[in-house]
């Protein structure tokens, strides 16, 4: 795994651009989508955050990619690696965000695992977090898939978050 478009086994992961806003903005549309996600959220919301993924891998030159199955070329969602500030620190957090379509088929587990993969494997990073509402029972799965341990409480986006680590060949 090293940074740019990459594979898993069923998935292409290409780093996020302006020619992936269509596929964010339907997905961060979607009322599903939008009941952990802060909300519906429009096009000029979705271009916002189009933007700044892209921003994050021209500066860091890495970050969240946008997922599509190998397969049948679907658009399956956002996920991947990131900088971030979490209460004012800077941390690699590790994401996922998918179409309702696409939920129960393993897809965030194998995005994430691939992102603490080039985390560990590729920019020698020593610790990666992950963090969610306490009621978003699906993202505290896939980090317990992940393997990630709870760390601590947080506030972020001024909702009460519960932040997941996991640390280098733990
Ligand atoms: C959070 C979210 C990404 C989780 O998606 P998910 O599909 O449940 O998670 P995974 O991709 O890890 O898939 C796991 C499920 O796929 C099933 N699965 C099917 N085939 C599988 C395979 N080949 N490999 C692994 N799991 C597989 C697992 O059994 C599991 O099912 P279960 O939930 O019934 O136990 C999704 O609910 C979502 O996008 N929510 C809205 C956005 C959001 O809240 N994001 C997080 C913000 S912090």
């Amino acid at each position: 795994m090293s940074a740019g478009v990459a594979t898993t086994e069923r998935l292409r992961l290409e780093p996020f651009s302006l020619d992936h806003l269509d596929d964010l903005a339907a997905m961060l549309a979607d009322p599903l989508v939008g009941a952990t996600m802060g909300g519906v959220r429009d096009r000029a919301y979705a271009e916002e955050r189009t933007r700044i993924h892209a921003q994050r891998w021209a500066d860091d030159g890495f970050g969240l990619w946008a997922a599509y199955r190998i397969d049948d070329g679907a658009f399956v969602g956002r996920g991947g690696i990131q900088h971030t500030l979490l209460e004012g620190t800077d941390v690699v957090e590790v994401g996922w965000c998918l179409v309702p379509a696409q939920w129960g088929n393993g897809f965030a587990t194998e995005m994430g695992r691939a992102g603490l993969e080039l985390g560990w494997n590729d920019l020698g990073l020593d610790e990666i977090v992950a963090f969610t509402q306490p009621f978003n029972a699906a993202s505290l799965a896939v980090m317990h898939r992940l393997r990630m341990s709870y760390l601590r409480d947080a506030v972020h986006a001024d909702l009460p978050h519960v932040v997941y680590s996991v640390r280098r060949a733990s």
